[in-house]
């Protein structure tokens, strides 16, 4: 009798994750608060081709506009999203071949957002004493929050708390490289999200790279080294003419467009465009 119910306990237990698995599980994510990415996934190697509809609160039943394919068997399903529709739930069914249904499942989106990373990362050193780093995030910045990471050449990064100013200072910088990267996810003010979103591009301050690491980040646009070159050549054509043809002022033709020309070319190499990547 004993062994009879722990057969049958056995059984049913064993039987259940298995029931659970026969249903395809959706998994949806708001990318950028600007469209809905779901994707469905299948336990075992059955591999049914559904056709997948939507329904957010209070909006009609709607079917999938485009799929994601793989090998054609839709995997998953991108639809548009409002930001109107930020905290209400979202109902998603999928179909079998046949018309029946395989699963309905419902979605809380609010903590399902990932933003596009910030972009346009900027450094700027003021008066030698601080390192000011700039960005750009992708949506309304009033709710998004930011984070930044930054380390020395290779050393741990270190992570600044997160908040809302798209702006951080770092105070007495050495005279190592600095590499700075920040991510951004929409913040507690307005219904946080579990995501971050990927880390931006990185920028770099200070002296590249000793090693012979080709990926050098203080490098000239090829706009700015054409226009130099061509500006120096004016200005050596310019000079040698003067100095064919007046002796008398050697000193203030070739004096003169030097300072000029050296001013001009320190000028630009403190503009901050030039401590971009190409
Ligand atoms: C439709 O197809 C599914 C999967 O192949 C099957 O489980 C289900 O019984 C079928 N329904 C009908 C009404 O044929
Ligand atoms: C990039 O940053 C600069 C300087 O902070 C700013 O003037 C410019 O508008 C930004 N570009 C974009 C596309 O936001
Ligand atoms: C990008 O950030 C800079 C610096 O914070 C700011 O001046 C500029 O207006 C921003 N541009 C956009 C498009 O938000």
């Amino acid at each position: 009798m004993l062994m009879m119910m722990l057969l049958l306990f056995i059984l049913c237990f064993w039987n259940i994750p298995s029931l659970a698995s026969s249903n395809p599980n959706i998994n949806c994510l708001v990318i950028n608060l600007e469209y809905v990415n779901c994707m469905w996934t299948e336990q075992g190697n059955q591999k049914h081709h559904y056709t997948f509809e939507f329904r957010f609160a209070n909006y009609d039943q709607l079917k999938c506009p485009k799929y994601h394919k793989m090998n054609g068997v839709n995997m998953g399903c991108v639809f548009p999203y409002t930001e109107t529709q930020r905290f209400s739930s979202l109902d998603t069914w999928l179909y079998y071949n046949n018309g029946s249904l395989a699963t309905k499942q419902t979605h809380q989106l609010k903590q399902q957002v990932k933003l596009y990373p910030p972009y346009n990362l900027t450094v700027e050193a003021r008066k030698d004493t601080e390192l000011w780093l700039y960005w750009n995030v992708t949506q309304n910045k009033n709710c998004i929050e930011s984070e930044v990471r930054h380390r020395m050449g290779n050393m741990d990064w270190q992570n600044k708390k997160p908040s809302n100013i798209n702006f951080f200072s770092l105070p007495f910088p050495s005279k190592k490289r600095y590499e700075f990267q920040v991510r951004a996810r929409v913040g507690s003010a307005c219904g946080e999200s579990k995501f971050w979103s990927d880390w931006s591009e990185p920028v770099y301050w200070g002296p590249s790279k000793p090693n012979n690491n080709t990926d050098s980040p203080v490098s000239m646009s090829m706009t700015s080294v054409v226009l130099c070159t061509v500006g120096a050549t004016i200005m050596l054509i310019i000079l040698s003419c003067l100095l064919v043809h007046s002796e008398r002022f050697v000193s203030y033709t070739v004096f003169i467009p030097l300072f000029i020309y050296v001013y001009t070319f320190k000028h630009l190499l403190s503009l901050k465009f030039f401590r971009k990547k190409c």
